[in-house]
């Protein structure tokens, strides 16, 4: 199979990569023509190509795995009783994408139910397959046999501290009154080499897998946004919690994903944050427009 290593070990990865290459390649056809936006709520958009795209893997992921439940962000609930799950971002990214802003990717995310387990309680992540189709990259792990990035091997990157970390984040599209985070992102911004707000929380994940964002954290994930990245972050040397240092579970709605190596510090940070200590001070846009017009008035 294109862009995996041959290794005989692999069990669901090779199928749901080329379930995820033929999702976005459809997504790649929508994006050049241009689709109609709807709105699913405030600012939460969705189009055509979000429910053809899940249309589709969920007729494939039936196809390949016929016992696999299915939970899609477009309404796809099927076989949930079953002992393996696959959740669904058919699209994650359709604001970017309806845009014309080309970051955005499908997330499969595989998890484990053993026969007993509570509904509320979290399974074993078992495989991840997250697909860029505007770059052609395929991310894929399976636990215990490693993340891939195109066939190559992934390793979270060794930045020891935050000051010299890139990092991202996302803000959710409902509620966004609720949601303190753009205090966050000021102070992140104030202690890093920079925050990215790229628009798919699922290519921030694989990025944090891939070396190439030291950390991530997000309110309000849902778990076909985290379930593939997660995985693809553990495999690739990171670590995932929520903003406590507690285990993350995928109905968590806070998520830290970090290279593990600043992990300890972050959390540090979020503990400052929510206590209020240690925030540096920056002009209110009033207190700027008070300098601003004291310098224009020299
Ligand atoms: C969104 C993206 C975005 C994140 C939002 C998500 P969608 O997913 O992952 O980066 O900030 O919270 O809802 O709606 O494009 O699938
Ligand atoms: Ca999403
Ligand atoms: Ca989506």
């Amino acid at each position: 199979m294109s862009g995996l290593s041959s290794a005989p070990e692999w069990v669901w990865v090779p199928a749901a990569s080329a379930i995820a290459r033929e999702a976005g390649g459809r997504l790649r056809e929508f994006f050049a023509q241009g689709v109609a936006t709807e709105y699913k709520g405030d600012a939460d958009l969705v189009t055509v190509a979000d429910r053809t795209s899940e249309k589709l893997i969920r007729e494939r992921l039936a196809e390949a795995f016929p016992e696999h439940g299915i939970y899609g962000e477009e309404g796809t609930r099927d076989r949930l009783e079953s002992e393996f799950r696959w959740y669904v971002d058919p699209l994650d990214g359709t604001t970017n994408f309806a845009h014309g802003f080309p970051q955005f990717c499908v997330s499969l995310g595989l998890e484990r139910r053993p026969e007993g387990l509570a509904a509320e309680e979290d399974g074993t992540l078992a495989a991840a397959v997250i697909y860029d189709p505007m770059r052609d990259e395929l991310f894929v792990a399976e636990r215990g046999r490693g993340a891939l990035l195109n066939g190559k091997p992934m390793r979270a990157s060794r930045t020891p501290e935050l000051s010299e970390a890139l990092v991202a984040t996302g803000f959710p599209s409902r509620k966004r009154h609720a949601n303190p985070n753009i205090h966050f992102y000021q102070e992140f911004t104030l202690r890093s080499h920079g925050v990215r707000r790229a628009g798919s929380a699922a290519l921030d994940l694989a990025y944090v897998a891939a070396g190439r964002l030291d950390a991530f954290w997000e309110f309000n994930l849902n778990p076909w946004d985290t379930a593939a990245g997660i995985l693809l972050v553990e495999e690739a040397g990171g670590r995932v919690t929520d903003f406590s240092g507690g285990q993350f579970k995928l109905d968590s709605r806070e998520i830290l994903a970090s290279n593990g190596l600043i992990h300890a510090e972050l959390l540090g940070f979020f503990d400052d944050m929510f206590a209020g200590r240690n925030l540096a001070p920056i002009p209110t846009p009033r207190e700027f427009a008070a300098q601003r017009a004291g310098r224009a008035a020299k």
